[in-house]
């Protein structure tokens, strides 16, 4: 992308830069006082937002592969239009949507905060892997929240079935000393042991912990006495929850995360997957969201 011809098409506002990110990736970086927020094009990923009196809420690695070809770790990727593996040759684990290059659609004032809106539309390579025709818009507002909708459209002349995922990475001071509430008396698939079974209480990390929640619409929070604060994660729209750490040797097995980095991360997800799918028919759109907001505690 050519930023200083794009940047001329949009309104310019206070705070807000196009910047070169790492690995010369295009993004969108917000600043204003300590206010912080940053959007690539690559994936239409967020990958940090820092409200006005609380530290980084969002994890990011710090062994990242800034390359086209790859997700980045941490941050918001959205995995569309599957989750997980999928059985189909050059079929990439998670969708195609976090390693496509997205246009940038929008910025604006939102409420007090800066809106930007990303958007990926299909094309021939993507019709390769998916033969269908969709336009996936991110809109992002960062404020003293972080409000994210991701739309999808079905721009083509077929139904379709897809799953989507904001598979949102967050900072916590040590993942073993943190709990998860909201998903308690939800079924849950432990994708580690294959089993399915019904949740008491909070959620603790003892081991790797790989989990899927179904019909799950209320607020989660993660609770985090050693950074002091609840991030709470409020979700529209989206009927599953994954809960992910890999833990010690799986992370000493991704090269993009470092041997200790997992005891600082958990993945909360907002998805609709596996039996929560989403069916769209030609001309439909379906919007999936979620807000985060941190509170001392
Ligand atoms: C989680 C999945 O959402 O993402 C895990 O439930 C997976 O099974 C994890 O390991 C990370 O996936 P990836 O492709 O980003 O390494």
């Amino acid at each position: 992308m050519d930023w200083p011809q794009k940047q001329n098409s949009f309104e310019r506002i206070e705070g807000v830069s196009l910047i070169e990110g790492n690995g010369g990736m295009p993004a969108v970086r917000v600043s204003r006082n300590e206010l912080k927020g940053e959007v690539y094009l690559h994936g239409g990923h967020v990958t940090s937002w820092k409200p006005t009196h609380a530290e980084e809420v969002l994890f990011l690695s710090g062994h990242t592969n800034w390359n086209s070809s790859k997700a980045i770790r941490g941050g918001v990727p959205i995995c569309f239009p599957w989750f997980g593996p999928k059985d189909q040759p050059g079929a990439p684990q998670h969708g195609f949507a976090r390693i496509r290059e997205w246009q940038l659609e929008r910025i604006s004032e939102e409420g007090g905060g800066v809106l930007v809106e990303v958007s990926d539309r299909s094309d021939e390579q993507s019709r390769q892997l998916w033969p269908f025709d969709y336009v996936l818009t991110h809109r992002v507002i960062f404020g003293e929240t972080l409000k994210m909708e991701l739309v999808v459209r079905n721009t083509g002349t077929k139904p379709f079935v897809f799953e989507e995922a904001q598979h949102s990475y967050f900072q916590v001071g040590k993942v073993q000393e943190i709990a998860i509430d909201g998903l308690s008396n939800r079924y849950v698939l432990n994708k580690i042991d294959g089993k399915t079974r019904k949740q008491h209480g909070k959620i603790t990390f003892q081991a790797e912990t790989d989990l899927v929640y179904f019909d799950t619409a209320d607020n989660i929070a993660i609770i985090d006495l050693l950074l002091k604060r609840r991030i709470t994660i409020s979700k529209t729209n989206s009927k599953s929850t994954v809960i992910w750490n890999p833990w010690s040797e799986k992370a000493r097995a991704l090269s993009d995360l470092g041997d200790d980095e997992w005891q600082t991360m958990v993945c909360v997800e907002t998805c609709n997957i596996r039996n929560n799918v989403v069916r769209l028919a030609p001309g439909e759109s379906h919007m999936m969201g979620t807000e985060i907001t941190v509170a001392s505690i």
